[in-house]
């Protein structure tokens, strides 16, 4: 049987190594890959910079209306880059200040309607894979494969002061660790599509193996499923 383009959704806690494997796997495959999370610190850098009172529902539906979300693709650095407004904003969304934010912001109904409704547009021609908390569960239900991301938490924390300390010497482990636990802790106890393993998801923990040999695991997978793809549900 021949290949089919499927959709690919990968959930789990902050800082598993979503985002590396759905590059490679995007890449590998010639999917496209959409990072979910940055549409979140996208939206929330608008509310830092235009101080959106968060509890104040007819503020979060104004801002909201304001914000136009897209993914541009960049031929020097070969990656999509997150714009808000027509703007770049890729260089800031990873900043201290978003990640503080970012979780409350995510867990904020109108906001996840906004984005979440643009997810699912993303993937009507399959051939996608999307990271994020509910994209197994939320965005993509019937996706033909669902994988569900973890790791060692000492690990996790290890691995995001790394990526951090390249653009910000000043940051602290233990900064990077309260971060972790707070946005794990909003992101699995919120009420709106909280992060959970979706029933029919693989559970992925790379504590120990290297990126090569998660590839290489998920690449047989995708093989699988490509091949054999799943009843669709009739709601679909
Ligand atoms: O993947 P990330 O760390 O860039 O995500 C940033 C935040 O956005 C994370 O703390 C939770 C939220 N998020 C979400 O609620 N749903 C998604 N699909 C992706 C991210």
């Amino acid at each position: 049987m021949s290949a089919h383009k499927i959709i690919i959704a990968i959930d789990g806690f902050s800082s598993c190594g979503k985002s590396t494997l759905a590059k490679e796997l995007a890449a590998k495959l010639g999917y496209s890959y959409i990072d979910s999370g940055a549409m979140y610190r996208a939206i929330t850098l608008y509310f830092l910079r235009n101080q959106v009172d968060y509890s104040d529902h007819a503020a979060v539906l104004d801002a909201i209306s304001n914000i136009s979300l897209s993914f541009v693709f960049n031929d020097e650095t070969g990656r999509s880059e997150m714009y808000l407004n027509e703007e770049n904003v890729d260089p800031y969304i990873r900043d201290m200040i978003i990640a503080e934010k970012v979780s409350e912001v995510a867990a904020i109904r109108e906001v996840r309607s906004f984005a979440v409704a643009q997810q699912k547009r993303m993937g009507r021609k399959k051939g996608i894979v999307m990271d994020g908390r509910d994209i197994g569960t939320a965005v993509f239900p019937d996706a033909e494969l669902k994988i569900f991301m973890t790791a060692d938490p000492e690990v996790r924390v290890m691995r995001r002061f790394k990526e951090m300390y390249e653009t910000n010497p000043q940051v602290t482990i233990d900064e990077v660790r309260h971060n972790l636990e707070l946005r794990d802790y909003i992101d699995s106890t919120r009420e709106e599509s909280p992060l959970h393993q979706a029933a029919d998801a693989i559970l992925l923990d790379n504590s120990n193996l290297s990126k090569e040999e998660q590839l290489d695991i998920v690449l047989e997978w995708v093989k699988d499923r490509a091949t054999n793809p799943r009843p669709v549900s009739p709601n679909n």
